[in-house]
């Protein structure tokens, strides 16, 4: 029998790559993709190999459609419905909480109803304040200081499947920025940006205030493992909250990682969101679970880069 997995907003950046990559190998699957193509990532869907898996694609707004009108039973539910751009939610806090926050509203309603667990990927930007050199681990609610309109509403969704933990099967993953290609890829990351504008021989722009600051980032093939793992381990799909981080880097580094390949020019700019502060976080406790991030931020960047080879010739 085929496992059903639904992936809502699984054409953008991360479920692009989910579905290709859960599609093209043998894994006995019927994957119910839902999205409402406001991202117009219609080539995700573009040129699917199948290896005796299954799909179905519907366009769907979760903030006024079911996910009941087109499925009622699934082994997991892959929760990616958002709208994404951090640095463009300042001031407009109202559409991501009326977009975000329903998607997820409509989310736990199904999943409690149709007893479905579920992921939901939260984002290391809920952590927002840290001392020196200090590594943020999930279970501390006391550094907990998001600083963009998106990360506030992120930590929002986070405390709404908290609230119905009673009922319901989950996990929250707090992702690092996303490092990798995809088919839906999106280009307003960090990571992503700055590889564009490289190969562009485009200005690379980075926050004034962010260059030697530390984040973390996370790539789509340890985000894809990491579905793979809880898929084969259901019994951990506990009402846990896991960071996920394939490696905390600074913005120095990365640009020192484009430049291996690439001839750059640096500008500095403001960013629209204040107080952007170093932070580290640890992968502990997924680690403690059994899971490890493969570290390969650089082949994963250099991957990017080549998808502009047209542009100008990598060195
Ligand atoms: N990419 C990252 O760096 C990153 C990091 C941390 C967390 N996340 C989280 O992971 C999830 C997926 O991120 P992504 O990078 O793939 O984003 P994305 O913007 O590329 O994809 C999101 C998809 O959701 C769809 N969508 C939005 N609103 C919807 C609605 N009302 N109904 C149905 N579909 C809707 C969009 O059309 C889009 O295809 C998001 O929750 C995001 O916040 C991403």
């Amino acid at each position: 029998m085929k496992k059903t997995i639904i992936i809502t907003g699984g054409l953008g950046h991360i479920g692009s790559y989910l579905i290709e990559n859960f599609l093209r190998k043998k894994n006995n699957l019927h994957l119910i993709i839902i999205d409402n193509l406001q991202s117009q990532r219609y080539s995700s869907l573009f040129n699917l190999k199948l290896k005796g898996n299954k799909f179905s694609f519907y366009d769907l707004d979760l903030t006024k459609d079911s996910i009941s009108d087109v499925v009622k039973n699934a082994n997991l539910l892959i929760h990616l419905a958002a709208i994404t751009d951090a640095e463009n939610s300042v001031g407009k806090e109202s559409l991501y909480k009326k977009n975000n926050l329903n998607c997820t509203k409509e989310v736990i309603k199904f999943c409690k109803k149709y007893n479905v667990p579920f992921i939901f990927p939260s984002s290391t930007s809920v952590y927002g304040k840290m001392k020196h050199n200090e590594i943020l681990f999930e279970d501390n609610q006391k550094i907990l200081y998001p600083q963009s309109p998106y990360a506030r509403i992120k930590l929002k969704e986070e405390e709404l499947i908290k609230q119905n933990f009673e009922d319901i099967r989950s996990i929250i993953i707090r992702l690092g920025t996303i490092v990798g290609k995809s088919k839906g890829m999106r280009f307003h990351t960090a990571v992503n940006k700055f590889c564009y504008q490289a190969c562009m021989n485009k200005e690379i722009t980075v926050w004034k205030s962010a260059y030697n600051q530390v984040r973390p980032y996370a790539t789509l093939n340890d985000f894809y493992r990491i579905i793979d793992f809880f898929i084969k381990n259901e019994k951990y799909i506990n009402n846990q909250t896991y960071n996920l981080v394939t490696k905390n880097l600074t913005v120095k580094q990365i640009i020192d990682i484009i430049k291996i390949k690439k001839k750059i020019n640096l500008k500095f700019v403001n960013s629209k969101i204040m107080n952007q502060l170093s932070y580290k976080v640890s992968n502990k406790k997924i680690s403690n679970l059994g899971f490890r991030p493969i570290y390969n931020i650089k082949s994963e960047i250099f991957e990017t880069l080549k998808t502009f080879k047209f542009q100008n010739k990598i060195r």
